[in-house]
């Protein structure tokens, strides 16, 4: 053999997420339950194709004519109709024009594009939160950027800290880059309350930070409309930001790797300039973006009787959650006499964090065979009228 090329490469550490998949499957225990998975279940533990969804495949089997590329910001209905559903249709119709769009592969997809622009364009300060959907530092750090934490949630006392994220952020150089997570903070499951982001915005606009939204759960918080609020609070501001939003969840895509970045500016002008940068990021990358996951997104969002249906099916997704959280609180709470969970009443989305520490999570996981990532958040769709009380049951004896 001549020179080998290979020979000195170390294995990199595994994802969190995934390699706790890898274990689950492998674990040959017939009642194991897996509480870590980043996706929605429904009372089979199934991630299920939306009916809507079927609907608007069916169609484009039927009508898609030709498999040609698509422009490389995506398919333009797409951005426009997702555009309007992050933004509100009134502030879409009137300021979109400086709203620059492009397709992502998933949200993540997402925001490495953003990433990238804003360490060739605007600067390599990024603060995430502590703690994060744990690809956020890795996504950034790979763009190149220089990645901070800012205090968001103290696990000694289960609570969200305002105060200190506030200062932290106050005491950021101007010109700093800050990642906000527009609703269903992941993995806390704590949001803040209107009043404390009206305090962020003013604080944004006075010291010249700017936000970059992470908006992957729209309608899994309180309603699809409702969940947008911030990010249109901040826009109707006048604010320049940008969103990255995923319809991995709401439309239940996973696999298809739907997602748009969204780059809001102060003109026109300047909208079409910043555009032109993502495309010559897409371009360099992937070319650009895949049809079939946007074209379903996008058929449904202008089809009114599919729409209708597709927020309806939002909507039991989330009734299915809140039902779960309100029934695991409440036997938590009458059934353990050390620890109080009715801190786990007022969380919001998928995701939470229990509370538990790494011995008792890896306890559940070699005991019980319950798993969930160590620093013990679960997605409560991964609860079912089945094995809720043997989670709870388990719970307690680690914790005892
Ligand atoms: C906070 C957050 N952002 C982004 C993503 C990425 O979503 P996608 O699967 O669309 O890339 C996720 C997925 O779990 C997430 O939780």
């Amino acid at each position: 053999m001549g020179k080998l090329f290979f020979h000195h490469v170390t294995p990199a550490v595994q994802d969190a997420i995934f390699g706790l998949t890898v274990v689950f499957d492998a674990d040959q225990r017939p009642d194991k339950i897996n509480l870590g998975v980043g996706q929605y279940r429904n009372d089979e533990l199934m991630t299920p194709v939306l009916e809507s969804v079927k609907l608007a495949e069916t169609f484009l089997l039927r009508e898609e004519e030709s498999k040609e590329y698509l422009p490389i910001a995506g398919d333009p209905v797409f951005l426009n109709r997702v555009g309007a559903l992050v933004f509100g249709e009134f502030f879409w119709a009137a300021e979109g024009k400086r709203v620059s769009g492009v397709q992502g592969l998933g949200g993540t997809g997402a925001l490495r594009i953003g990433g990238d622009f804003l360490k060739a364009e605007v600067g390599e300060r990024i603060a995430i939160s502590d703690p994060t959907w744990p690809n956020h530092r890795g996504v950034f750090a790979s763009c190149g950027m220089k990645v901070e934490t800012y205090p968001y949630y103290d696990i000694r006392t289960n609570t969200q800290t305002f105060d200190r994220m506030f200062q932290y952020l106050k005491n950021l150089t101007p010109g700093s880059i800050v990642v906000l997570h527009a609703c269903c903070h992941n993995p806390t499951g704590v949001d803040l309350s209107l009043d404390q982001w009206k305090q962020l915005l003013k604080l944004f606009k006075e010291n010249g930070l700017l936000p970059f939204f992470d908006f992957a759960y729209q309608g899994f918080g309180s309603s699809i409309e409702e969940d947008a609020k911030i990010v249109r609070l901040f826009a109707a501001d006048g604010m320049e930001m940008l969103v990255a939003c995923s319809q991995s969840k709401n439309f239940g895509l996973y696999s298809e790797r739907v997602g748009a970045l969204y780059v809001v500016t102060e003109s026109e002008k300047t909208a079409q300039a910043v555009l032109s940068k993502l495309k010559t990021i897409v371009r360099t990358n992937y070319s650009n973006p895949p049809r079939h996951g946007a074209a379903i997104v996008a058929h449904i969002l202008s089809t009114p009787v599919l729409k209708k249906m597709w927020e309806q099916e939002v909507n039991i997704m989330n009734a299915r959650i809140e039902k779960l959280r309100h029934d695991f609180v409440e036997a938590l709470v009458s059934r353990s006499r050390k620890r109080n969970y009715m801190f786990l009443s007022d969380r919001v989305g998928m995701f939470c964090f229990t509370g538990l520490n790494p011995e008792e999570v890896e306890r559940l996981r070699e005991e019980f065979a319950i798993y969930m990532p160590l620093d013990g958040r679960i997605n409560i769709a991964g609860l079912s009228n089945e094995n809720l009380s043997t989670v709870v049951g388990a719970m307690i004896e680690v914790t005892l």
